[in-house]
Parts: C-alpha cells; structure tokens; sequence
C-alpha cells in the first residue's frame, strides 16, 4: 500500500513566553484535525517547546491541497483559541492571510514522504525548537554516510550502495536550487556543504541499493519569507528506519554529541542541541536548543502508539552533559562564537547600530602607498 507521511509544524502561540502551547490550544488543534481530516487515514499532534506538530498519514501524496488546507486550517482555529486564551506570540508563523494551495511560503514547515508501506514499517519523528533546519546536517552525515556511527553500512548488505543526500541551498530565495551527491565517493563535498548549517540544509536522503526515500527535512527559513524575524525556523524531520536504512539506535546515536547549533535566545546565539522527552518546554536563556523524537509503526496506514526515543536513562547522563556545554558557551556571553554570525542575528538591533556608529569611526595614520 502507497502511502504519504505528512508533517506540518507551526508557532501559534505559548505560554509564558515562547515556552510551550496551552493544553486548549492543542485539543483546539487536534479537534479540528479530527473532525475535518475524513481523507486522512491516521493522525497525531504533538508539541515540542512552542511548536505543535501535525502527522497525518494518507494516500493523497507529497504538497497535496486538500492535506495542506486541513493543516494550515487548524493551525488558523488554533490561533483563534490561543487569542481567546491571550496567550503569547499568536498566529505568530501564519505569516500570509490566505491559503494558496501549499503551506509553502505561509509560515509552517512540512516534512513529508510519499513511499510503498513496507509490511511493517518503523519511522522516526524527530521535533526540535529554538534552532535551524542545519541542525539535523550533522546527525544526518554521521548516521548515513559514517561507518564509526553507523556500523549498517559496513555489515548489512541492503545499504551496501550506501545513501545519496539532496541538499538545499536556502539562501537562494529565487527557487529550490538543490544538488544530489552519493555517499561514500563524494564524502568530501557532502561535507564541505553540511559544515554551514545556515546556508546547506539536507532536504531528502534516497538509498542507493533500493533507490527508496529514507528522510524528509523541513527546510523553511521564515526570514526569507517575512524578511524579517519572527522566530527561528524550528525543523522537523522524518526518518524511516531499519532493514534496508539505518536502524533506529543508528539515528539516534549521534544526538549524544550535543552539537552546538545556531538558534537560542532571540534566534542569534549558538547553543547544544538538547534531546529532550515528548512535550519538553525550553527555558534556560529561551533553550537550549531542543530536539524530541518519537518512534511509530505505520500499519495499512495506521499508526501506533508512539514510543518516547529520548526517554532513557542514558539521554538523562546526555542532557547533563549538554547543559553543562550549554552554560560553557553562555558564561562569555556576546562573545565571539557564542552569537550567530553578522548575517544571522535576528531583530536587526545590531546592524542598525552598526549603521549608526559608521559616521564615527576615524582612519588614522593613512598609509601613503594606499592613499
Ligand atoms: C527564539 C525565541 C525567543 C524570543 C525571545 C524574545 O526563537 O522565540 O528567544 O526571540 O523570547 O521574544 P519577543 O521578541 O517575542 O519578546
Ligand atoms: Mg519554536
Ligand atoms: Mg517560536
């Protein structure tokens, strides 16, 4: 059976800050899904910090309309129960008024992936907050293309061929200007793209032994879209796991490192990414950076119960580790790596200083040869 994972993810408003939504705005949300969603076969809705997630399972493809309205719809019910509560920030990544066939350009992130339901079917959903769609670039490489991280590709047959990675260029706002490169020959310049997490985003990953579609990346950049800030860009991705693909403790493996990702506090700093449980808020100077995961079955298209990837005593020794990364970095404050680069920092309070101070710099001591 043919069928479409579709994952929708928007900010529409939090308590307390931009710390996690209300339990109303999320049943608002659900209820409509619920109620209006009669061509899905399955759904669940989920929160990670102050971003409610939308999985829908269905037979009608990858950007279909009909999937599409039904979110950005309960996203725009969602933002008038978050009004009528008063909570904070809402409605805050419907960036358009109205809907236009794709919630592309509006504001929310998708993930989706359209595939031939293997008999049984395990996939990952992973959820992360206060960060950038670069941030999966890492675990994505080491997962899929390192053999110290993912011993599948040297021991299982069926991932011989090993992955090839499309990667998305989302400085270019002209259109989607992507390149495919193969692991393992062309390892170098996949990592030359993915070491800049602001500018290379990993879109999809396709097995080379069975030509399947393994993973499929947001890749919004709200900034693009409103041209101004109005929050980070909070990624979600799926991943399908086992047998052929990596297993699933091959995926996770990685996100033991806590790598420093941009996003944090006002979307300007770099912080450790955090894996964190199912229906984690943020706190600590807006963060960490969070990424949650939950693990499904999907059976004739209908979903299991999720089980909480993050949700281990060795994530607990993790999350020790990356708050003490994440205290380090933040106790020099506006210092050098600790904030995004000059293009990155978000509100535009910098470079309108910048703009200001430029009349007062003086050149001193002209060199003659240069004059
Ligand atoms: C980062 C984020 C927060 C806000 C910060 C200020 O993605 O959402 O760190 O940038 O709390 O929020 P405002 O501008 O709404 O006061
Ligand atoms: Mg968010
Ligand atoms: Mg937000």
């Amino acid at each position: 059976m043919k069928i479409t994972l579709s994952a929708i993810k928007a900010d529409i408003g939090s308590i307390g800050g931009h710390l996690r939504p209300s339990e109303g705005l999320l049943a608002r949300v659900a209820e409509h899904v619920a109620r209006e969603g009669k061509a899905l076969l399955d759904r669940y809705v989920v929160f990670t910090g102050d971003d409610i997630t939308i999985l829908m399972v269905h037979n009608l493809g990858e950007g279909n309309e009909k999937i599409h309205r039904l979110a950005w719809e309960a996203f725009r019910a969602g933002t008038e129960a978050a009004k009528a509560e008063g909570l904070y920030g809402t409605g805050q990544d419907l960036l358009k008024e109205a809907f236009s066939g794709n919630v592309r350009g509006l504001g929310p992130a998708a993930a989706e992936l359209e595939f031939e339901e293997r008999p049984n079917e395990p996939f990952l959903l992973f959820m992360a907050d206060k960060t950038e769609p670069g941030a999966y670039n890492l675990p994505l490489y080491l997962a899929f293309a390192d053999p110290m991280y993912c011993p599948g590709l040297m021991l299982s047959p069926s991932m011989r061929e090993g992955f090839s990675f499309n990667i998305m260029d989302v400085s270019y706002t002209e259109g989607d200007r992507v390149i495919k490169l193969h692991a393992p020959e062309e390892l170098y310049d996949i990592a030359c793209l993915l070491r800049d997490n602001e500018r290379f985003v990993v879109e999809s990953i396709h097995s080379r032994t069975t030509g399947e579609q393994a993973v499929a990346c947001s890749t919004t950049r709200l900034h693009n879209i409103a041209g101004k800030y109005t929050g980070k860009d909070d990624p979600i991705m799926i991943v399908r796991v086992q047998s052929q693909f990596p297993a699933t403790g091959e995926v996770l493996a990685p996100f033991e490192i806590g790598h420093y990702v941009g996003g944090f506090m006002r979307g300007s700093h770099h912080g450790p990414l955090m894996p964190v449980r199912k229906g984690s808020t943020v706190s600590y100077f807006d963060g960490p950076p969070i990424v949650s995961c939950l693990a499904f079955c999907v059976h004739e298209g209908k979903l299991t119960e999720p089980v909480d990837a993050f949700d281990h005593p060795f994530w607990d020794w993790v999350r020790d580790k990356v708050a003490q990364k994440a205290a380090e970095l933040r106790r020099q404050g506006f210092s050098g790596p600790a904030m995004l680069g000059y293009g990155e920092l978000e509100y535009g309070g910098i470079t309108e200083r910048m703009r200001r101070l430029e009349g007062r710099f003086v050149v001193r001591g002209l060199h003659p040869e240069r004059v």
